[in-house]
């Protein structure tokens, strides 16, 4: 959380959330609707100490105060959502609460999945940590599951790791890339003869994150990927209990394994 954050107006703070106009948090601070560790507060022009811990002492309405800024989150991204704030269709976004989607400064993904690919995906409204952790230089490592839809002809795992694979269009070879075939228990259980019958299913590890850059580095090889699944992100690892759809708010244990 920026020093920025640590100290803010009520007013302000709440505004910032969603949970209306500075109009409506005084309107909701004279009717004794917010109260911060067990008292109501009487001036919404106040300053609080914002820390993530606020949540569990304020409430509003009697409901617990939602996460305050420097939120992270966690979320298994499904298939068919897009990773934008504009665009037609089904949007990330609208997997979150509605009072969260009017949060400023405004929840953006960490970074982006396609449309047709699932899995762990991060969210916040910290800016500096967005930008961190997509910074190349910061070596956060992203691990995929692709299913190809062709066999392996042998060597990919050698060009990959190369640091000379030219993705089309671009100018600058791609960053070594570690590439392993799945084990079974990486196949969600499937048995050898169904993963060969499905196409080979292998485990990429990426330390930058060009645009499409899984799909495009197997058309470089020759394939092409039918299924794409994140399932780490630097140190986070997707929980099983987290299911399509779902995501729960990192602590700062969790934002830290990010960077481990
Ligand atoms: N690479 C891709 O091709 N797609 C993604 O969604 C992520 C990495």
């Amino acid at each position: 959380m920026s020093a920025a954050a640590k100290s803010m107006r009520l007013d302000r703070l709440l505004a910032n959330l969603g949970y209306g106009s500075r109009r409506d948090i005084q309107s909701l601070v004279k009717r004794g609707r917010v109260v911060l560790d067990g008292s109501p507060l009487t001036d919404a022009g106040q300053h609080v100490a914002v820390s993530r811990e606020l949540s569990e002492r304020m409430t509003i309405a009697g409901a617990r105060l939602d996460p305050p800024p420097g939120l992270v989150l966690m979320m298994h991204k499904p298939l068919g959502v897009t990773c934008s704030h504009k665009e037609a269709g089904p949007l990330i976004y609208h997997l979150l609460p509605q009072r969260w989607r009017a949060r400023k400064p405004a929840i953006s993904t960490i970074g982006r999945l396609d449309k047709d690919t699932s899995g762990l995906l991060l969210l916040t409204d910290d800016g500096a940590l967005l930008h961190r952790a997509i910074a190349p230089k910061s070596k956060v490592a992203k691990r995929y599951l692709a299913r190809l839809a062709r066999p392996l002809r042998g060597d990919e795992a050698e060009v990959l790791a190369s640091g000379t694979l030219m993705l089309e269009g671009e100018a600058k070879p791609l960053l070594p890339v570690e590439m392993e075939i799945a084990t079974e228990a990486e196949c969600g259980g499937l048995s050898k003869a169904e993963v060969d019958a499905n196409g080979p299913v292998v485990v990429v590890t990426l330390m930058e994150g060009r645009y499409h850059q899984v799909r495009r580095m197997f058309a470089a090889l020759g394939n092409h990927v039918g299924a794409l699944h994140r399932d780490r992100f630097g140190g986070l690892q997707m929980p099983d209990d987290l299911a399509a759809g779902e995501f729960r708010v990192l602590d700062e244990a969790g934002i830290e394994r990010i960077f481990a």
